[in-house]
């Protein structure tokens, strides 16, 4: 299998990085991250070795007792510098000292006013896709897999979480910190790294599955996600058992640039999943179904992207119909289609960044949309149709099982497939769906339908005949309906109907930031000014990037916000992780802004 991965500068055939001893000592006043790490390589190593890092301090290399010469090349903007570690000599382990930036693009620090509770500092690490070489030097691929323990040393107070087992806690350091220990025995990919600290409590919700929040919302968070061990059991009736032992989640501060990030053993997530309505658990069904698709099976490069994103949503869709039922699962369907044109228009039906296989880019964040998500959902579900779905369920097993701890490509999947389940090449154009742009026309495929999404067109045509719907209509409408609603509204409406839709779909009571996205994105292209201080407050407290982005490009596109998003976004960039601040600054770019 031989295949390059763009976004890294790692040369593999120089040898694989193997086992990570961490000791990292976290330094809140500076941002940054004292660290010591010693590597094992699989392989003793000859001459040289490319690392990728980003913006590193390295401040001593050493071998076999020996320091050792290094050199970073000139600094690229979106792949960091290639550190090269001359004459390893045949070295298996060495020994890196070293501290992060404090633009370390991984890491987001937070002043404590930034937190629930206002008292304490908060920082946490989001690697995805091409950041772990932020914190250290690493074969920044997820082609290659490594086990780690680490030791982190925090002040008094505040609690270390990694995406590890926890081991052990040594508060008897002596001079004012706590150390955490962890380890990582299952081999994992660099952007499966995660840590966080802050003043975190925890609560135990079942057997094998918990949850770390601030103490202020603990309590809401736990009684949220409190059916999670549920899921798992129903996870592992379609993808096998379940490997890394534990199941917990951490809810960060609302910067969080993403719903959820499925760190192995610790989900990250965003406070805005909790609704207390458990309306939202989906996503932890999506974040717990990586630990299998995406975590255990993993794509070899980010272009290989939807062999995580495609079928971690198929799962969740499997699995949401069981937990849920076929209504809700076929109103998500048919919403995820709607999104998926969306996307695709705006986008270009006809950019190969509409293929599942994406093309060969080095910026692995810049080319993050939904689309591996639900057009690889919707090909997957093609092959079910294709084979039936009992088959396709032996084969989802086989696959976790052959491919288990393993990187692959997509033409590695698509050659497994063809000898597994050579009937789908039958009927299902496998080709065009991985590597032609758009959808296949609309007879080709297994559409989507609803009858709770018609509920809604009925009421969206309705509209466009002048007539509204009333409060009784809405009343009993799913999370997901209100969305669609929001979402089919023609761009520009009167502002007085902007108010009647937020009151009678109850959107302040309901205090989701998923509806007032949408709601927003509608209230700037219909010119409803009035909205605009909450508007400000919005993309000032939330990072997590689905719902911002649309508010955003909305403000763009109009005529009286165009001129204010700069300003308003130099107000706001301090606040936000450098993940969300390059995407927001991308946006403008392209905008001229
Ligand atoms: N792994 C992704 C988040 C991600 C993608 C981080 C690409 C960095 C680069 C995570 O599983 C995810 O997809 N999160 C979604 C929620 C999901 C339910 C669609 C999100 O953040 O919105
Ligand atoms: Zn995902």
């Amino acid at each position: 299998m031989t295949f390059k991965d763009p976004a890294s500068y790692a040369d593999l055939a120089q040898g694989r990085i193997k086992h990570i001893l961490f000791r990292i000592n976290v330094d809140f006043s500076a941002r940054i991250l004292e660290i010591e790490s010693t590597y094992q390589m699989q392989e003793p190593v000859q001459g040289s070795l490319f690392l990728d890092s980003y913006r590193i301090d390295l401040k001593e290399a050493r071998a076999n007792g020996r320091a050792l010469e290094w050199e970073f090349d000139e600094q690229d903007e979106v792949l960091g510098e290639r550190l090269h570690l001359k004459g390893l000599n045949g070295a298996s382990t060495f020994t890196l000292t070293f501290r992060t930036s404090p633009e370390a693009r991984a890491l987001q620090w937070l002043n404590a006013n930034q937190t629930a509770g206002g008292t304490h500092p908060f920082l946490f690490s989001q690697c995805q896709a091409i950041h772990a070489r932020s914190i250290f030097p690493c074969q920044d691929t997820p082609s290659v897999r490594f086990t780690y323990s680490a030791e982190v040393d925090v002040a008094q107070g505040l609690v270390a979480a990694m995406a590890a087992e926890q081991i052990g806690i040594d508060d008897g350091t002596g001079h004012g910190s706590v150390v955490f220990r962890f380890r990582m025995p299952q081999p994992i990919p660099s952007y499966l790294f995660a840590l966080a600290a802050g003043n975190l409590d925890f609560r135990e919700l079942g057997p094998r599955t918990g949850i770390y929040a601030e103490p202020e919302i603990i309590a809401a968070a736990a009684w949220e996600f409190a059916e999670n061990e549920t899921k798992i059991v129903e996870a592992e009736k379609l993808l096998g058992p379940y490997l890394w032992g534990r199941y917990d989640l951490l809810v960060l501060p609302p910067t969080f640039p993403y719903g959820g990030m499925e760190n192995p053993r610790l989900t990250f997530l965003t406070p805005t999943a909790i609704l207390g309505t458990r309306g939202q658990t989906s996503l932890i069904t999506h974040e717990l179904a990586h630990a299998w698709t995406g975590n255990l099976v993993t794509n070899a490069t980010w272009q290989d992207f939807w062999l995580n994103e495609g079928w971690t949503t198929y799962a969740e869709q499997r699995i949401t119909e069981v937990l849920e039922g076929k209504d809700v699962a076929d109103l998500r369907a048919v919403f995820a289609e709607k999104q998926l044109i969306e996307v695709m228009e705006l986008v270009g039906t006809d950019s190969p960044r509409t293929c599942l296989k994406l093309p060969a880019e080095r910026d692995a964040d810049s080319f993050t949309t939904i689309i591996p998500y639900f057009k690889g959902n919707f090909f997957l579900q093609e092959c079910e149709y294709a084979v039936g779905r009992e088959r396709f369920d032996a084969f989802i097993q086989t696959y976790m099982g052959s491919f288990q701890f393993q990187s692959l490509t997509t033409e590695a999947f698509i050659d497994f497939l063809k000898s597994e389940l050579p009937e789908v090449f039958e009927k299902v154009n496998v080709h065009k769906w991985i590597y032609e742009p758009g959808l296949p026309a609309a007879e080709a495929w297994h559409r989507p339908q609803s009858h709770l999404y018609d509920e809604v067109q009925q009421a969206l045509d309705n509209y466009q005949q002048g007539i509204k719907p009333t409060e009784e209509q809405v009343q009993g409408w799913h999370r997901i309906q209100i969305f669609s609603f929001l979402q089919g509204l023609p761009h520009k409406i009167p502002v007085e109907d902007c108010s009647y839709f937020e009151q009678i779909l109850e959107l302040e009571k309901r205090n989701d930031a998923g509806h007032y996205s949408f709601f927003y994105s509608r209230c700037v292209a219909s010119g409803y000014q009035a909205a605009y201080p909450r508007i400000e407050q919005f993309l000032g407290k939330i990072g997590r990037m689905l719902y911002i982005l649309p508010i955003v490009r909305a403000m763009i596109e109009t005529e009286w916000s165009r001129d204010l998003v700069r300003p308003l976004f130099e107000r706001v960039r301090d606040r936000h992780h450098q993940i969300t601040v390059r995407a927001l600054e991308v946006l403008l770019k392209k905008a001229g802004l």
